[in-house]
C-alpha cells in the first residue's frame, strides 16, 4: 500500500476560516513569521495537492487552533509531493520548490518537464527559473541551502510509477548555485554513501551537513534496501567537499525512515517520529542528537506531558521556530 492512512491531525476550529486538508509528504518553509507548507499527497480526488499556504506566526497560538493563512492565486503550477523546499539567502524571501514527485495538476498525471519552481513570497508569485547543467530528477531527498546560496540534495530516488513507489536509488550529490541557477554534480567514489532515500539533511554552523537514518541499499549484489542505523552518522563537509562517517554514542533507537529533523541550539538536533520499512511505527518518537560532542551523542529528554502531545507520525513536517518544533500533517500511527 501507498501511502497508509492519512488522518486529520489538527482539530478543526470554527473559529478557523481556513483549514488545509490532511496531508503527507508535504514539504515546508520558513520565512520570517510566515512557515510556509506545500503541496503533498491528500488521497482526495485530487490526490496530489499544489496548495501553498502558510502559517501565521506573528503571534502565538493555540495548537488546537492553528492560524492557517490561504492565499489566493498562489497554487503551484505543479503538484510536488516528497519535494525539497528552501528559501534564497540572497533575498530571504524566494523559496525553490525542487523535484519530487511532480503531477500535473490539471491532467493529475506525472509531469517532469521542470523541476524547478521558484515562489516570490514578498509578491506571492510563482516563476519558472532558467536552470542550465545537468538538472537530476529526483525524489525522496532532502536539500539544505547554505549562507552561500548552494543547495545541497543527495541522492534521492528516480520513480516513474508513482502507484508502485519502485525505483532507483542514488548516492551522488546534486549541487544547485541560486546565484547562478547552475547545477553540479559530485560523483560518487568509494568512500560514499550507500544510495540512499527518506533520510533527514541538517547543515550544521561548522559548514558539515549531518545525514541521519532513511533507506538505503545494502551492500549486496542485490540491492536489498535496508533501515540506516541511526548511530551510522554520514556527514559531507561543504568546505572540501568530502565525506566522512561517525558512529554515534548513546541510547538504543529503532531505525526509522520518512522521520523529521531540526536544528535547536547549542547544536541539538531534534529527531521526531518516522517509520519502519513496513509502514509500521517506530519509537522512541523524540531523539536529540548532540553534536557538541565528538562522537555526537543520542539522548532521549524528559519530556512534561502537555494538552497536544503529538502521536505517532511519519511523513509529517517539522520546523524549528525560536524555541519552538513545530510538526504538522503526516501520518498517525495508533499503538
Ligand atoms: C497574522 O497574525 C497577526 C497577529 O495575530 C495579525 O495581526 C495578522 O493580521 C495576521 N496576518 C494574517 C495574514 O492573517
Ligand atoms: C538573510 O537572513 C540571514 C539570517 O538572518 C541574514 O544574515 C542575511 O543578512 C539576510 N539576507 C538578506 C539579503 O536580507
Ligand atoms: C516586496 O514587494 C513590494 C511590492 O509589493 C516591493 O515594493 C518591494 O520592493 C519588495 N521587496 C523587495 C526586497 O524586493
Ligand atoms: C519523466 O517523464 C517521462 C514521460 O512521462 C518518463 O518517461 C520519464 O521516465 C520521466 N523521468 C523521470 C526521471 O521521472
Ligand atoms: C504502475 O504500476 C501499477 C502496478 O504494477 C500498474 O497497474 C500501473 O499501470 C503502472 N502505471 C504506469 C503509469 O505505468
Ligand atoms: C540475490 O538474489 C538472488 C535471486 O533472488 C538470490 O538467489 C541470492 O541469494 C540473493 N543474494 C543476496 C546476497 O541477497
Ligand atoms: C576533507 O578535506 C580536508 C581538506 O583537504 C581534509 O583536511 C580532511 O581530512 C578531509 N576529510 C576526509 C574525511 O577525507
Ligand atoms: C552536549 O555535549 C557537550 C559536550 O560533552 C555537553 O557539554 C553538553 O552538556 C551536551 N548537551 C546536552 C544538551 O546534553
Amino acid at each position: 500500500m501507498p501511502f497508509g492512512i492519512i488522518l486529520l491531525l489538527l482539530i478543526i476550529s470554527e473559529a478557523v476560516c481556513f483549514t488545509p486538508y490532511a496531508r503527507v509528504g508535504q514539504t515546508q518553509a520558513l520565512v520570517g513569521t510566515k512557515l510556509f507548507y506545500a503541496g503533498g499527497y491528500t488521497g482526495l480526488t485530487q490526490a496530489y495537492s499544489n496548495e501553498l499556504f502558510y502559517l501565521n506566526l506573528s503571534s502565538s497560538f493555540q495548537a488546537s487552533n492553528p492560524p492557517w493563512v490561504s492565499l489566493t492565486n498562489a497554487n503551484i503550477p505543479i503538484s510536488p509531493t516528497y519535494s525539497t523546499f528552501v528559501v534564497s539567502p540572497f533575498d530571504n524571501f524566494t523559496i525553490y520548490l525542487i523535484g519530487g514527485y511532480l503531477v500535473n495538476p490539471s491532467t493529475n498525471t506525472p509531469d517532469n518537464n521542470t523541476l524547478i519552481y521558484a515562489f516570490n513570497s514578498n509578491v506571492t508569485e510563482w516563476t519558472m527559473p532558467t536552470i542550465s547543467g545537468s538538472s537530476p530528477k529526483r525524489q525522496e531527498m532532502e536539500g539544505v541551502v547554505d549562507n552561500t546560496g548552494k543547495v545541497y540534495i543527495f541522492g534521492g530516488s528516480v520513480i516513474t510509477n508513482y502507484t508502485t513507489r519502485k525505483g532507483i536509488f542514488f548516492n551522488d550529490m546534486n549541487i544547485l548555485d541560486m546565484g547562478t541557477n547552475i547545477w553540479s554534480t559530485i560523483q560518487p567514489t568509494s568512500n560514499f554513501p550507500n544510495p540512499r532515500i527518506d533520510y533527514t539533511a541538517i547543515l550544521l554552523d561548522n559548514n558539515i551537513i549531518v545525514y541521519i537514518g532513511g533507506r538505503e541499499y545494502a551492500n549486496d549484489i542485490n540491492q536489498t534496501e535496508i533501515l540506516v542505523d541511526l548511530h551510522q552518522i554520514q556527514l559531507f563537509d561543504t568546505k572540501n567537499s568530502n565525506w566522512s562517517s561517525m558512529t554515534a554514542t548513546g541510547v538504543n533507537l529503532q531505525a526509522r525512515r520518512f522521520h523529521t529533523a531540526v536544528l535547536a541550539k547549542n547544536g541539538q538536533i531534534i529527531i521526531y517520529g518516522g517509520e519502519n520499512i513496513n509502514f509500521t511505527p517506530v519509537t522512541p518518537n523524540l531523539a536529540i542528537l548532540n553534536t557538541s560532542v565528538t562522537p555526537y551523542n543520542w539522548y532521549i529528554p524528559t519530556i512534561n506531558a502537555g494538552p497536544y502531545d503529538p502521536p505517532l507520525l511519519a511523513e509529517h513536517s517539522a520546523t524549528m521556530y525560536e524555541d519552538l518544533m513545530i510538526i504538522a500533517f503526516g501520518i498517525f500511527y495508533e499503538l
